[in-house]
C-alpha cells in the first residue's frame, strides 16, 4: 500500500516547515534554551501546527522524543475526566530527559466547552513543574482567557502562494511528476493554503496519472468545471430560479460536490460575472452568511437553494 503523502512529506525539523518563519525563529531558541512556557498554536487548518509541535520535541529530545511527548485529541477524547486521568497518568511518570520537563500536545483544545477548559487549566497548573503544555486550535477566541494568558500564543498564518507552489514542485520533484502550471494554480486556489488539502489532492491525482493536468486536478478535487458554476450564478442574477435549481440538483447529486466547495466557486466566480457593483456586493455578503450557516452544520442543499432564491429575486 501507498503511503500517505501528507505524513510522508511531514517536515521532521523545524527548519523544514514551509512560511511560519517568524514562530519557527522562537520554537528554534526555545530548543537552543531547553526551556518553554505554555504554548498554545491557533490558525487554519493544515498550515503546520501540529508539524512544528512535532518537529519542536524532535529537536528538544532527540531519539527519546517519543517517550516525552503525548498527543491528545481534545475531541476524540470524551470529557474532561478522561483527559484528566489520561494527563495525570502520563505525568505522574517522571521524564528521563536532561530537559526536566515533558511536552502533552492538544490538538482542537477549542473544542472544550469553557467548563472543561476552566478544568483543563487547573490540570495545567498542577502538573507545570513537570510538563509543558502545547494546545492547537483552530480559533484562539474559543479559548477562555485564563488559558490564553498562561500560554505564548503562536498564529500560524495561512501559507502564501509562493510557499504553496514551491511545496507543490518539491512533491512533484520527488514523485516526478510531470505538472502543468494551470494545475499548479488550481491546486493553490482550491487548497487555500491548508498544505494538507494540497498534498491530498495531489496524490489522488497522481494515482491514475503521473501527467498532472488542469482537467485531472479538477477531477480528483472534485471541482465544478467555472463555466458551469458561473452558468449557475448567471442563471440566478437573470431571475430564473428554476434553471439555476437545476444546475445545482445536478452539481450535489450527480457530480457528488460538497455544499462548501460549490460556496466557495461561487464565491470566487462572482467576481468574473459582469454585473452592478452594489448588487455584487449584496450578493458577497449574501455568501458570506450561507457559507457560515454551511459550516455551522445547516443543510447544504436547501442554503444553497435559498442563496440562489435570494440573488434570483433581487434581480
Ligand atoms: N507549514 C508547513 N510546512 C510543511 N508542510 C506542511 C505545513 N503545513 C502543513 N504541512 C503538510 O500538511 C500536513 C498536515 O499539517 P499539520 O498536521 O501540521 O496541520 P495543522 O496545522 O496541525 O492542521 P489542523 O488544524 O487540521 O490540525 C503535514 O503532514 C505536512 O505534510
Ligand atoms: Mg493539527
Amino acid at each position: 500500500m501507498q503511503e500517505i503523502w501528507t505524513e510522508k512529506y511531514r517536515p521532521e525539523r523545524l527548519d523544514e516547515v514551509y512560511g511560519q518563519q517568524r514562530i519557527i525563529e522562537r520554537l528554534k531558541a526555545y530548543v537552543d534554551e531547553k526551556s518553554m512556557p505554555h504554548l498554545l498554536f491557533a490558525g487554519p487548518a493544515g498550515i503546520g501546527k501540529t508539524t512544528s509541535a512535532i518537529a519542536l520535541s524532535k529537536e528538544m529530545y532527540g531519539d527519546d522524543w517519543s517517550a516525552n511527548f503525548f498527543e491528545l485529541n481534545a475531541s476524540d477524547e470524551r470529557g474532561i475526566d478522561v483527559i484528566r486521568n489520561k494527563i495525570k497518568e502520563y505525568a505522574r511518570t517522571s521524564t528521563s530527559s536532561e530537559i526536566g520537563f515533558k511536552i502533552i500536545f492538544m490538538d482542537e483544545a477549542d473544542s472544550l466547552t469553557p467548563e472543561a477548559q476552566a478544568a483543563l487549566r487547573r490540570t495545567m497548573e498542577k502538573y507545570s513543574h513537570n510538563c509543558r503544555f502545547i494546545l492547537s486550535c483552530n480559533y484562539s477566541s474559543k479559548i477562555i482567557d485564563p488559558i490564553q494568558s498562561r500560554c505564548a500564543v503562536f498564529r500560524f498564518r495561512t501559507l502564501l502562494k509562493e510557499d504553496v507552489r514551491k511545496w507543490i514542485e518539491m512533491i512533484a520533484k520527488e514523485e516526478e511528476l510531470d505538472i502543468s502550471d494551470e494545475a499548479k494554480e488550481l491546486l493553490i486556489r482550491v487548497g487555500g493554503g491548508d498544505l494538507r488539502r494540497i498534498t491530498n489532492f495531489l496524490q489522488i491525482s497522481a494515482s491514475t496519472t503521473s501527467e498532472i493536468t488542469e482537467e485531472v486536478v479538477r477531477q480528483s478535487a472534485n471541482i465544478a468545471r467555472p463555466e458551469d458554476i458561473r452558468e449557475l450564478v448567471q442563471n440566478a442574477v437573470n431571475g430564473e430560479f428554476r434553471e439555476a435549481k437545476k444546475k445545482l440538483d445536478r452539481l450535489i447529486i450527480e457530480d457528488g460536490l460538497s455544499g462548501e466547495d460549490i460556496i466557495k466557486q461561487i464565491h470566487d466566480e462572482i467576481y468574473e460575472i459582469p454585473i452592478e457593483t452594489r448588487k455584487k456586493m449584496k450578493i458577497i455578503d449574501r455568501i458570506g452568511e450561507a457559507e457560515f450557516r454551511l459550516v455551522e452544520g445547516a443543510d447544504e442543499q436547501i442554503q444553497l437553494e435559498a442563496l440562489l432564491a435570494d440573488i434570483a429575486s433581487k434581480s
